[in-house]
């Protein structure tokens, strides 16, 4: 399976260096193009691979780790029923901080709809991105990495890759299950260890 991370960012970043870590090949893009993302792939190794938008979005799973406010326009870009979709978003108000209003829907229900056909799942977007860039085992513990999403087989894809990390994932099941873990809910900023 092909991996890419949308938005080179603190949580772009933070998971591109984990990748790096791990010798996994991804794809990184961003809105200002591949030049701006030299000295990032530059100073985590081969494994990354800085792309134009377009070859970003022809992996096999896609990582959301730009604004919330983003994604809707990536709807008309590619074939999203193709792909597997991983939103580390949170829609948040700023500067209040506060979750922002979506009439009721949970904010990957909401990228869900942009992204149509896309296989969502939500994860990455519990830890502040300095503790998510931070090595993932500690003391006899691995960090974790709640997720949630509608398609089984889609979760146990992207818990895969968690795990290939070396996190631990905790998943949650689906969309409305994983409430929790969404931006003003519970799990959000919880630095959890799973013993292994
Ligand atoms: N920061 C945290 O601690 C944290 C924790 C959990 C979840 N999150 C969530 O993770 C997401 C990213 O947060 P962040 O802090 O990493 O943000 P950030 O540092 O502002 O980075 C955002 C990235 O998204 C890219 N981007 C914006 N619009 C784009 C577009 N249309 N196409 C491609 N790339 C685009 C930007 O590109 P350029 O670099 O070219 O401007 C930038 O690289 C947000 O939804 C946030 O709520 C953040």
């Amino acid at each position: 399976m092909t991996l890419s991370i949308l938005g080179s960012g603190n949580i772009g970043s933070a998971l591109a260096g984990h990748f790096a870590q791990k010798n996994i090949p991804v794809s990184i893009a961003n809105n200002r193009g591949p030049a701006s993302l030299e000295p990032l792939c530059k100073k985590l190794g081969s494994s990354i691979t800085a792309v134009e938008l377009a070859g970003a979005l022809e992996a096999d799973i896609v990582i959301l780790a730009l604004p919330f406010s983003a994604v809707a326009q990536l709807g008309d870009k590619t074939d999203w029923a193709a792909r597997i979709v991983i939103d580390a978003t949170n829609a948040i108000d700023f500067p209040a901080f506060t979750p922002t209003d979506l009439g009721g829907k949970l904010s990957s229900e909401v990228v869900a709809e942009y992204l149509l056909g896309a296989r969502v799942v939500k994860a990455f977007n519990t830890l502040p991105a300095a503790v998510l860039a931070a090595t993932p085992e500690e003391g006899a513990g691995r960090r974790v990495i709640f997720l949630s999403g509608n398609d089984a087989e889609a979760r146990i894809a992207v818990s895969a890759v968690i795990k290939s990390l070396g996190f631990a994932p905790i998943d949650l099941g689906n969309l409305a299950a994983g409430r929790s873990q969404q931006f003003g809910e519970p799990l959000v900023m919880r630095n959890l260890l799973l013993q292994s």
